[in-house]
Formats: C-alpha cells, structure tokens, sequence
C-alpha cells in the first residue's frame, strides 16, 4: 500500500516535470517562431520595395532558406515552413505535419482566427522522443502576387524556372498557406 502511494507520487511527480517541459518548450518554440516570421517579413518587404516582386522572388530564393538554416543551427532547433502545396520541394510535409495542416485548413474553413492554430505535442520520432510545434501561416494580401490564382506572366515564367515543381499557386485570401514547423528532438532513442 505504502509502496504503491510512492509509486503514485513518483509518477505524479514525473508527469508534473513533463507537463512543465513542454509548456517551457512550447514557449520557446512560439518564440522561435516569432524571431523566424519577423526576419522572413523584414528580408520580403525590403526586397519588394527595392525591386519588385522579381526582385523579391529572387531574394525569398535564396534568403528564405538560409533565414531558416542560420536559426537552427544557432538555436538548436529544426525550423522551417511547409505546405499542403509547397513551392520548393524540400519544403513537403512528413504524414504528422500533413495532418496538422489538414485539422488547421478545417478549423480555418469553420471561422477559428488564424492565430489560434497552433499545435504542441510530444512525438515518438526517428531520432527519439520529439518535441513538435506548428504555427498556420494564412494567406494575406501580398501574398497573392506570387501565390495568387493571377500571377504575372513573367513571375511565373521565373518560379516555373527556379520551381520546375511549383505548387504553390492559386492561393485565396485567408487560405491556408502552410505552416511553421518547428522539432526538437528531448529524449534520444535508447537513453
Ligand atoms: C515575391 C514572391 C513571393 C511573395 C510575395 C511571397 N512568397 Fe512565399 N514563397 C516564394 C518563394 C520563391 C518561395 C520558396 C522559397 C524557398 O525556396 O524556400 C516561397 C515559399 C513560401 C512558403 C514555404 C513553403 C513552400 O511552399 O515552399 C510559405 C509558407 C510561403 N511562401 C508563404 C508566403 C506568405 C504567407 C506570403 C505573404 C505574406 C508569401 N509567401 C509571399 C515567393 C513569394
């Protein structure tokens, strides 16, 4: 009876540290998010006011990659953007942010505001147990000139060259873009 009372605090007491865990690592993963959303914005709109949406296809080219690169690696985390119909390629979901964005487009179709579809949750992953945060992304106004159903002939000739696997066009106003998606591996496998 004793025995079984310290067994239940033991793991009251375990699941108490986890739950903690994750609101921690939910906190930095938004804040992550965050810092990664303003940068991308900042490198977009000064590249669209100094040369256009051509100009800007360029720099999201080569800019938005290595945004995303230079603050995993200083941060130690995973951090990227992906797409139901993703532009580059490299930026396809695996099944988990599939479905995250499925339940995300749904609960956006029935009204929910975009800044409310977050997802946090503890995975069983390759690497072991993973930390998962995702954030939608909604379509704006800006967006459409190069997400849009009308994009210009020669953007498009452009995307088409450096994306021979485009997908991301035809977009609406307050669609679902994609998401943020970001991973921390908490528990490697076998440990
Ligand atoms: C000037 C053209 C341009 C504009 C404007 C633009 N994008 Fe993109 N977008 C791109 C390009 C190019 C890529 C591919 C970047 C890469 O290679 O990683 C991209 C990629 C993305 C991705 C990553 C997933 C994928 O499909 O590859 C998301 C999400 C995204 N854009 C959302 C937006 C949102 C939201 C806006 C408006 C706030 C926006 N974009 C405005 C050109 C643009």
């Amino acid at each position: 009876m004793f025995k079984g009372v310290v067994a239940g605090l033991g793991l009251f007491l375990l699941c108490g540290t986890a739950v903690a865990d994750e609101a921690a690592l939910k906190a930095k993963a938004a804040e992550l998010t965050a810092e990664y959303a303003k940068e991308l914005k900042a490198a977009m709109s000064g590249a669209m006011a100094k040369g256009g949406p051509l100009g800007a296809l360029e720099v999201c080219n080569k800019q938005a990659p290595k945004i995303a690169a230079d603050l995993s690696k200083s941060s130690g985390w995973s951090i990227g953007r992906t797409s139901l119909k993703p532009r580059n390629a490299a930026a396809a979901p695996d099944d988990y942010e599939r479905k995250i964005m499925e339940g995300f487009a749904a609960r956006l179709a029935r009204g929910e505001k975009p800044d409310t579809l977050v997802s946090a949750a503890t995975v069983e992953g390759r690497g072991g147990k993973t930390f998962r945060f995702m954030k939608a992304i909604p379509t704006g106004e800006m967006c459409l000139t190069c997400h849009g159903a009308n994009v210009a002939p020669e953007l498009k000739q452009k995307i088409a060259q450096l994306y021979p696997k485009d997908q991301a066009t035809g977009f609406k106003l307050g669609d679902l873009r994609g998401a943020f998606t970001l991973k921390k591996i908490v528990d490697e496998a076998g440990k």
